[in-house]
């Protein structure tokens, strides 16, 4: 059984209503997992209590007032093997049940130390590889009476990947935590020290937090944390998390992914706003490199591919983006003059993990572009640049999106201009129209909204769809049929609009809904063709484009953006639509935007 969750700790130095806290931390944790929800409270006893559901349904059945207590764990799960039913659900016990944990992560020894527990007597409730973790521990309280060391004895014996929280009766008063390749961090309060998965989960009671670094153990009380490194105390460093607790809620919109969509020019506006200096040594490291690997999946990967695009023609030296889960394929091309450009919003998706990890053994220099401060990602590059999007609660990635090309385009701007493709004049005046963009991108918003409310209104019947461009703008049509497919359920298949005649056009039929990524630059001529082909076969023409198209009078429905110039303009303003659209669509079904099903917001698991 494979998990990949979201899990919360609290140790208080009063009884508190504990699971008020820990139910609210939860939440914030929710797009990490949704299909089951669990928690424990130990106080005279052990209270364990999962189910499966969503939490605000789970929470129902929980008297979140009625329980004071000082320590308790949580855990939101999202399975990929295996059903998600109350037994699978975390926390899990010992069967003296005194012992309970939380994890993230996949024990990959399990089958053969479950076979050892199961000779020396121990019956087992569920079929997860997490529930091998309480009886190590049973058994190795039978051979010492200090929890902490059997805790240390039981994380030497256990392979893969783990963040743990554990609780024992024997020592009710501290947390147990483990981090390997999976992310755990503690936030340090006042009389309350938490532990979370992520940052978000802890923002409402600190802003103090550690970052757990892979090897490490801890135990938390109320007024201490203690972190240890191979049986060698570590002095804790506390960082101050600059994301307030109100940039993870949903200020008054409906749903997460539309507040992050309106979030949009102030995330651009803070990512743009990158000190010269970094943004110089990261071009220059751009420059000296002789061939570039952006390694990215999903979303991060459509941003990529602007930068690819625009590279490949101004610096002439090879240049790749790579899905991160295939990374295999050119592997060989990597040595110490290649440049890895790992971008991931989370900085904890497996597959980036592995391909960073794997690649850089070639000694390859790195750069990364992540959203989250120390994620793994980060952390395992030479050279970082923060997105500051802020968190991103909807699995659907916007804000963290437009901040990526924003990021990638600035650079490959700058690159240029440091290896003379680009005059400095030029440059100038590309710097002065990216100033621009936050207030674009904030009128562009507002122009679209209505539109693709209505349009939501009347494509919502569709069971397919097409999203088709030509030119730099083939990676926003991908994106945008992305969005449809996650959150909206209507298959949406992205084509270079050149291509579509070779063989998709087939599906077309009356009303069948084909979006146009159609910018006034060197295609505009070009795809008008394409459109004409599906018109004429009664295709419904959804054309996003720029005032003055020669495209407009063709379509059923125009999202018309203003004139533009750059590639980093378009890239982020030609979206915006699309996200709107793909939004509607799914409010519109009577889909959760928000909690796509199948999804988690990050993938951690390969
Ligand atoms: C985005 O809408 C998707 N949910 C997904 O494709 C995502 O972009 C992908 O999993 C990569 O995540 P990362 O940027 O955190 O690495």
């Amino acid at each position: 059984m494979i998990s990949m969750c979201g899990i919360i700790a609290c140790v208080s130095k009063e009884k508190i209503p504990i699971l008020k806290t820990i139910l609210n931390s939860l939440k914030k944790l929710e797009y990490r997992g949704y299909d089951s929800v669990g928690v424990a409270v130990i106080d005279d006893s052990l209270f364990i209590q999962k189910e499966p559901g969503k939490i605000d349904d789970v929470a129902k059945n929980i008297n979140v007032n009625g329980i004071f207590a000082k320590v308790a764990i949580g855990h939101t799960r999202w399975a990929t093997h295996g059903k998600p039913t109350q037994k699978n659900a975390h926390p899990h016990s010992d069967c003296t049940n005194s012992i309970a944990l939380v994890h993230n992560g996949i024990i990959e020894n399990y089958l053969e130390l479950k076979k050892e527990l199961l000779a020396k007597g121990h019956v087992f409730q569920s079929e997860t590889d997490t529930e091998i973790i309480a009886h190590l521990l049973e058994e190795e309280l039978k051979e010492t009476h200090d929890f902490f060391d059997a805790f240390k004895t039981m994380i030497k014996k256990i392979k893969g990947t783990y963040a743990i929280a554990v609780v024992s009766k024997s020592d009710p008063e501290k947390i147990f935590l483990a981090k390997k390749d999976s992310p755990l961090i503690i936030g340090v309060g006042k009389s309350q020290n938490f532990a979370a998965s992520d940052i978000p989960a802890i923002l409402e009671y600190t802003r103090d937090a550690i970052i757990l670094h892979d090897g490490e153990i801890a135990v938390l009380t109320a007024e201490s944390v203690y972190i240890e490194r191979n049986n060698v105390p570590i002095e804790p460093k506390v960082v101050k998390v600059l994301w307030s607790p109100e940039m993870a809620q949903k200020r008054g919109y409906p749903h997460f992914m539309l507040k992050e969509i309106y979030e949009q020019p102030i995330a651009l506006r803070n990512t743009l706003d990158i000190p010269e200096t970094e943004l110089l040594n990261a071009a220059q490291t751009i420059v000296d490199a002789e061939n570039i690997i952006f390694i990215a999946s999903g979303t991060s990967y459509h941003a990529t591919l602007h930068a690819k695009n625009y590279l490949i023609r101004h610096l002439k030296k090879p240049i790749y983006s790579v899905i991160a889960s295939e990374y295999d394929s050119l592997k060989s091309l990597v040595d110490d003059t290649t440049l890895l450009i790992p971008v991931s919003q989370s900085g904890e998706t497996m597959d980036v993990i592995r391909a960073l990890n794997d690649l850089k053994e070639r000694k390859a220099n790195t750069l990364a572009i992540s959203n989250v401060y120390q994620s793994t990602v980060a952390r395992l590059a030479n050279h970082v640049i923060y997105t500051q999007a802020g968190p991103e609660i909807g699995v659907a990635a916007t804000k963290t999106y437009t901040s990526q090309v924003a990021v990638l385009m600035l650079l490959s701007y700058t690159a240029s201009f440091l290896n003379g493709s680009l005059e400095q004049s030029e440059y100038h005046k590309y710097l002065e129209k990216i100033r621009k963009i936050p207030v674009m991108v904030e009128k562009n918003i507002l122009n679209s909204e209505l539109q693709a409310r209505q349009l939501a209104q009347k494509i919502k019947i569709a069971e397919s769809s097409f999203y088709l461009a030509r030119g730099q703008s083939i990676p926003t049509a991908m994106e945008g049929a992305l969005k449809m497919k996650e959150i909206a359920y209507i298959h949406a298949e992205s084509y270079p609009a050149g291509e579509s005649k070779h063989g998709p056009i087939a599906l077309v039929s009356e009303n069948f809904p084909v979006f146009f990524v159609a910018p006034r630059d060197e295609t505009e001529k070009k795809i008008l063709g394409n459109i004409e082909e599906m018109k004429a076969r009664g295709a419904n023409i959804i054309l996003v484009t720029e005032a003055g198209s020669v495209a407009i009078p063709r379509a059923d429905t125009t999202f018309i953006l203003p004139k533009m110039t750059l590639t980093i303009e378009r890239a982020i303003n030609l979206i915006i639509p699309l996200q709107l659209v793909a939004y509607y669509t799914a409010v519109e079904r009577g889909y959760d935007p928000d909690k796509p099903r199948n999804l988690a917001k990050t993938v951690t698991v390969d």
